[in-house]
This record gives structure tokens, sequence and C-alpha cells, in this order.
């Protein structure tokens, strides 16, 4: 391949560290954690799906009803409920409030 323009000559140490820095950005980005894995950790996914309704409603659809409800999310997530999807309810979940919190923050953003 021809470069129009010299190209610097990087010691291979430089760019070993540049791309193990953008990882380590990237990483820090989907943190904390990703919330996908904390869905399966907490088993929410054993009643909610990402795209169909299984026990509760799907994540894309609670999604779309609350977007910027994080706060709201956070605590409902935390206390359970019923009546908002139908006649089936949600029992309390016990998941770590850092972990619920990032839950909320991920659906109440448009699940980005
Ligand atoms: C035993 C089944 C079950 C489990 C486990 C479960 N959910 Fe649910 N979830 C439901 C049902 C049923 C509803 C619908 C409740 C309603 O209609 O008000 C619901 C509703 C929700 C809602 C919407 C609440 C609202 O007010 O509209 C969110 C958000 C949610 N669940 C997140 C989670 C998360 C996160 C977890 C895991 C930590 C989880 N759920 C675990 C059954 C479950």
């Amino acid at each position: 391949m021809k470069v129009p323009y010299p190209m610097p000559r990087l010691p291979l140490s430089t760019i070993a560290w540049f791309a193990l820095s953008c990882g380590l950005v990237a990483q820090a980005q989907a943190a904390p954690s990703n919330p996908q894995a904390l869905l399966a950790r907490h088993s929410c996914t054993a009643c909610h799906a990402q795209d169909q309704k299984i026990v509760g409603p799907s994540f894309n659809d609670i999604a779309k009803k609350y977007p910027g409800k994080a706060a709201y999310l956070e605590g409902k997530i935390k206390s359970g409920g019923t009546g908002v999807w139908g006649n089936l309810s949600m029992p309390p979940q016990s998941a770590p409030d850092e972990d619920i919190r990032a839950i909320a923050a991920w659906l109440a953003s448009g699940m980005k």
C-alpha cells in the first residue's frame, strides 16, 4: 500500500499502548458493567427478554415507555409491582443498588 505522506514510524510499544488504552476507554464507557450481563446475572431474563414478552414486558417496550425515567425505573425494579402491563406481578428485586441503577439508566437511555 502506498501512502501519500510519510508515515511516522511509531515504535510497536506505542501502538500497543494506544490499542490498549482504546480498549480500556471502551470498557469504561460500557461500565458500570454490561447491562445485559447484569440482567442475566440477576435472573431478570427468566421473565424478560429483549424483544418479546415472556412473563414481563420486553426491554424494548420498557425502554420505549420510559425514556429518561431512570429514577422511576430504579424504584420499580427494587419494589416490583403489578397492573402496569397486565395482571402479572413482578416480585421486588434484590440485586445490588448499583446494578439496578445501571439497568435503569440503560433502559431510560433507550438501551444505548
Ligand atoms: C418473576 C418474573 C420477573 C422477574 C424475575 C423480573 N421481572 Fe420485571 N416484570 C415482571 C412483570 C410481570 C412485570 C409487569 C408488572 C406490571 O404490569 O406492573 C415486570 C415489569 C418490569 C419493569 C417495568 C415496570 C413498570 O412500572 O412498567 C421493569 C423496568 C422491570 N420489570 C425490570 C426488571 C429487572 C431489571 C429485573 C431483574 C433485576 C426483573 N424485572 C425481574 C416480571 C419479572
